[in-house]
C-alpha cells in the first residue's frame, strides 16, 4: 500500500466516529481531504460541519455538505483532522498546510478530536517537523528572535499568508521534550496567533494507518 491509500483508509475508519444528527469538525490537508469524501458518501446523517480552513470549506460545499459558521454552532461532536507529526501522547504538530489557528479553535471547541494520519507521522519526540507559528504581520522579527532565545531556528514561509491574514514562522532545530510548556510559552509572546503543537488539548484518538491495517491508539 502507497501512503495516500494508508490515509484513504483511515479516513474511511474515522467515519465510525460521525454520530447520525450531529455538527461535525473537519480538518485541513491530504489526510482530511479523503475525510471530506468519504463524509459526503453519508452526508445527508449530518446536520452540517465546520471547516478549519477556506479550502475544506470549499471542498465540502462542492460535494453539497452543509458548512457552517463556529459562531452558530453550539455542539461539535467530533473534530475530525490530520497531523504533520504525533508522539504517544497524542501531543501533535500541525499547520504544514498553513491552517493551524482554525484547526485548533475547532479542536478546542470539539467534544472529541480524532486525529488521523499514516503510520509515518508518529514519532518519539516532537520537533522533526518545523513547528509553525502564525504571526500577526508586524511582528515578525520581534517574535523570530524570541522563538530564537527558544533554542528554535525560525524561517518565514516565504509568499504565503492564513486565512486569517497573517504570516508563519516554521521553527526547525528543536527537539520538544515538554509539548504543553513550549506551547504555553510560545503562545505567550506578543504577536503569536498561535502555535502548531496541539499539547494541552491533544487528541483524544489517533487513528493510524498502517501495512497491517488501522491502528487506534487512545
Ligand atoms: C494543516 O494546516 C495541517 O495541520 C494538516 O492537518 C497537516 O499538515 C497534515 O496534513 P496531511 O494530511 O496532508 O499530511
Amino acid at each position: 500500500m502507497d501512503q495516500d491509500e494508508l490515509k484513504r483508509n483511515v479516513a474511511i475508519a474515522a467515519i465510525d466516529y460521525v454520530e447520525t444528527g450531529t455538527i461535525i469538525g473537519v480538518g485541513t490537508g491530504s489526510t482530511a481531504n479523503y475525510f471530506v469524501d468519504e463524509l459526503a458518501k453519508i452526508k445527508t446523517k449530518i446536520d452540517g460541519t465546520v471547516a478549519s480552513s477556506i479550502t475544506t470549506a470549499n471542498r465540502l460545499k462542492g460535494h453539497g455538505i452543509r458548512v457552517l459558521d463556529l459562531n452558530v454552532v453550539d455542539e461539535i461532536s467530533v473534530y475530525v483532522d490530520g497531523a504533520d507529526e504525533s508522539n504517544r501522547f497524542l501531543h501533535l504538530i500541525k499547520g504544514g498546510g498553513g491552517a493551524l489557528t482554525r484547526e485548533k479553535i475547532i479542536a478546542s471547541a470539539s467534544n472529541k478530536f480524532v486525529c488521523i494520519a499514516d503510520d509515518s507521522k508518529l514519532v518519539d519526540i516532537l520537533g522533526n517537523f518545523p513547528l509553525p507559528v502564525e504571526v500577526i504581520p508586524m511582528a515578525r522579527s520581534y517574535v523570530a528572535r524570541e522563538l530564537v532565545k527558544l533554542g528554535g531556528q525560525p524561517v518565514y514561509r516565504e509568499g504565503y499568508k492564513t486565512d486569517n491574514g497573517n504570516i508563519i514562522l516554521d521553527v526547525r532545530n528543536l527537539q520538544i521534550m515538554q509539548p504543553v510548556e513550549l506551547e504555553q510559552k510560545i503562545n505567550n509572546i506578543v504577536g503569536v496567533v498561535t502555535n502548531g503543537l496541539f499539547a494541552a488539548r491533544p487528541a483524544d484518538v489517533l487513528l493510524l494507518g498502517t501495512q497491517n491495517g488501522i491502528k487506534i491508539l487512545t
